[in-house]
């Protein structure tokens, strides 16, 4: 679905499906460019990441490795624990292998932090990130990463991959969730 089916429940629409699009090739090619001549294996995180690693993978005229994990980011339900769980863990032994981790957005950065430590405790050849979004007013962990989208706003923004209650994910844009659908 698009905006147009969900215009009540947002405030605005952040980026369009084009856009979205536009931004993946621009993070494609530096991939490519930068993992030139090696081999790169990409890690989405479960499951915000779905679209975003669907799109970017097939962006690039090379062959990429895809392997996917899935943590419970906070363990008590609040996002200050900073506890995080491994619900699926990688089928892939990384070791020696360059790895750029691709998620949709970085709001906290407790997830990425503690995902970054983990696979670089697996002793890769490298660790990278990648977010379509990141929110630097929301930061509480200093996370390094190289690719990043778009920095937005500290607000509620849903689509493509993001969630509220598990709607949302499969609209093409990303949009601003109207304060009515969540207050
Ligand atoms: C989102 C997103 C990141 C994490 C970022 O996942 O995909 O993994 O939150 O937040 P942080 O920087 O505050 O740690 P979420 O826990 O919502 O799960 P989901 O991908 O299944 O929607």
């Amino acid at each position: 679905m698009d905006a147009s089916h969900v215009e009540d429940d947002l405030v605005n629409v952040l980026f369009t499906e084009a856009q979205i699009q536009e931004k993946i090739r621009e993070l494609a090619g530096r991939l490519e460019a930068d993992y030139a001549g090696q081999e790169l294996l990409v890690v989405g995180v479960l499951r915000g990441a779905v679209m975003v690693m669907a799109d970017l993978a097939r962006a690039m005229s090379r062959h990429v490795e895809m392997d996917w994990m899935a943590v419970s980011s906070y363990g008590s339900g609040t996002k200050s624990s900073g506890v995080v769980r491994i619900l699926k863990d990688l089928d892939t032994d990384i070791s020696g292998r360059h790895v750029v981790i691709v998620d949709e957005i970085i709001d906290s950065g407790l997830t990425l932090s503690w995902l970054t430590s983990n696979l670089t405790s697996r002793g890769p050849a490298s660790v990278e990130i990648c977010t379509l979004l990141r929110k630097p007013e929301a930061l509480q962990m200093p996370v390094d990463v190289k690719y990043v989208g778009w920095d937005i706003p500290n607000e509620f923004v849903v689509g493509y991959g993001l969630d509220y209650r598990e709607r949302y994910r499969n609209l093409r844009d990303i949009g601003t969730l109207a304060p009515h659908v969540y207050s």
